[in-house]
């Protein structure tokens, strides 16, 4: 693991914390300690953010094919190093090499997207109506953008807003989660081997202590134009707060509470297929994952039978990194508490464990197994939170009208899937979901070309697809007038 620095990386240098502090990072397979980080304060994030200002000054002025290179340089370098990455990236999160490899691969194509993106931000020509004037709408760079990252995807939710700011011309400041920071200063390596000028990209590693006020310092420090935030609702609107004394552009990857309905019409097995994809990827650990599944009555044993069948086939916990393992431990204790207690308190209130049901401690102090219930009601906590686990809920219903109204009955929408054949209820189904995502026959969405995003209290902005560097341009509107004709 060549790439594993413990480092930050500041105005293109390597660099400690200015208080000489560090804090651990650990492998949540057993605790072990992986290496340790610097713990950036404010002073330090003040000084990052400061070089990507002074650093704005030129990148704001380079050509967009010019931008475009230095991503596809740095893309061309994520490939070649694909493996290192991976490695990395499964000893500080957990997942399976395997999943690593697909998020490598996942996160890395956001770069070669916005390498392509990146000459096509074009302003436009606007139909004057004067004879004498023409009007022009220019796309310029907002600014610096801060990007405060999770440990679920630490390598793919970096990229996606990085490579979008970059390819606009904007630079960054990132502050990846406390939890998975190796990712991010990899990546950072792999941007200066690019030709990335200093300044451009700064990755600040915080501990869990520091991070309140770093994150404040991204929020309220004038220099920073723009703000991408992925995780939970919650901080999303700490954070929405904090912005509001600078007016910020904000983008907003928040909480899901993912519908999975599976209707009479649906082939079930493509939708058990689905429904191990969804709901398991990284060990449940997915905004997007499957979080309420609704199965029509009809087709209800059938599918709780063969979803059971397929978690204890198919699904081989332990140290990821070991051959033929497919899903690792919880990130952390707190999360392990959480699903724990979800399980705990809906058994106690009546819920049916058909698998799983508890923590496994025989392989690690943070693997729980994959666990499915039906018997589900209102009145559990599981019922009506995102899980953030492998905790399948399957609940049965016995109409459209009243599954969708079931499916929107929350304050969240990001994403939402689907299985039906019948081309009519496709279409209704799929208008009428209130999520910003909508899988059809499909459990696994999220690409490049896709515009990752939700409704409600999902979040702001679109990631990915053409309308991702959206949250990294301004508009400004060019009247030139009294022309002469
Ligand atoms: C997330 O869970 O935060 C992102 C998942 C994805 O990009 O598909």
């Amino acid at each position: 693991m060549h790439l594993l620095r413990n480092s930050a990386y500041v105005n293109g240098n390597w660099i400690s914390a200015a208080s000489k502090q560090t804090f651990p990072v650990c492998n949540p397979v057993d605790n072990a300690v992986i290496t340790r980080v610097p713990d950036m304060n404010t002073a330090d994030t003040q000084a990052a953010i400061d070089a990507a200002a002074k650093a704005f000054e030129s990148f704001s002025k380079t050509t967009a094919k010019e931008r475009s290179d230095l991503l596809r340089n740095w893309y061309n370098l994520m490939v070649k190093h694909s493996e290192d990455l991976a490695c990395i990236l499964t000893k500080e999160n957990g997942k399976s090499l395997a999943e690593s490899r697909s998020e490598i691969k996942y996160g890395s194509a956001f770069v070669e997207w916005f390498s392509e993106e990146a000459r096509r931000i074009d302003g436009q020509i606007l139909q004057a109506p004067f004879p004498n004037r023409e009007l022009f709408l220019f796309k310029q760079p907002v600014g610096v953008a801060a990007l405060i990252t999770p440990w679920n995807f630490p390598h793919a939710m970096i990229t996606r807003k990085a490579a979008a700011a970059l390819a606009a011309g904007c630079t960054c400041v990132v502050k990846p989660s406390e939890d998975t920071p190796l990712s991010a200063l990899a990546l950072a390596d792999l941007a200066e081997q690019a030709g990335f000028p200093a300044g451009i990209l700064n990755v600040l590693t915080t501990s869990v202590t520091n991070s309140p006020a770093v994150g404040l310092e991204l929020c309220e420090n004038p220099k920073v134009r723009v703000l991408s935030f992925t995780g939970s609702t919650a901080v999303g609107k700490i954070l929405y707060k904090q912005c509001a004394s600078t007016m910020k552009r904000l983008s907003l990857e928040l909480g899901g509470n993912a519908p999975f309905i599976v209707f009479r019409t649906a082939n079930v097995d493509v939708a058990v297929n689905s429904a191990m994809a969804s709901k398991f990827r990284n060990t449940g650990q997915t905004c997007v994952s499957a979080n309420r599944f609704f199965v029509e009555d009809d087709v209800f044993d059938e599918f709780v039978e063969k979803f059971v069948q397929r978690i204890d086939q198919e699904i081989k916990m332990g140290d990821g990194s070991k051959e033929g393992v497919t899903h690792g431990p919880l990130i952390k204790k707190s999360q392990l508490d959480m699903v724990n207690g979800l399980v705990k308190d809906a058994v106690q209130k009546g819920a049916k464990v058909h698998c799983g049901g508890g923590p496994l401690p025989g392989l690690g102090p943070l693997f729980y197994a994959p666990t499915l219930l039906t018997g589900v009601t209102r009145d559990m906590e599981v019922y009506n939170r995102e899980i953030f686990g492998p905790i399948a809920v399957i609940n049965k219903f016995c109409n459209e009208e009243d599954v969708l109204r079931q499916a929107n009955d929350t304050p969240v929408g990001l994403a939402g899937y689907f299985f039906s054949q019948d081309i009519s209820q496709i279409f209704r189904v799929a208008r009428k979901l209130e999520v910003g995502m909508v899988g059809v026959n499909e459990g696994l969405i999220s690409c490049a070309e896709a515009a990752f995003g939700g409704v409600k209290e999902s979040g702001l902005g679109r990631e990915g697809s053409r309308h991702g560097v959206e949250d990294y341009v301004d508009i400004k509107y060019v009247c030139i007038g009294n022309l002469k004709r």
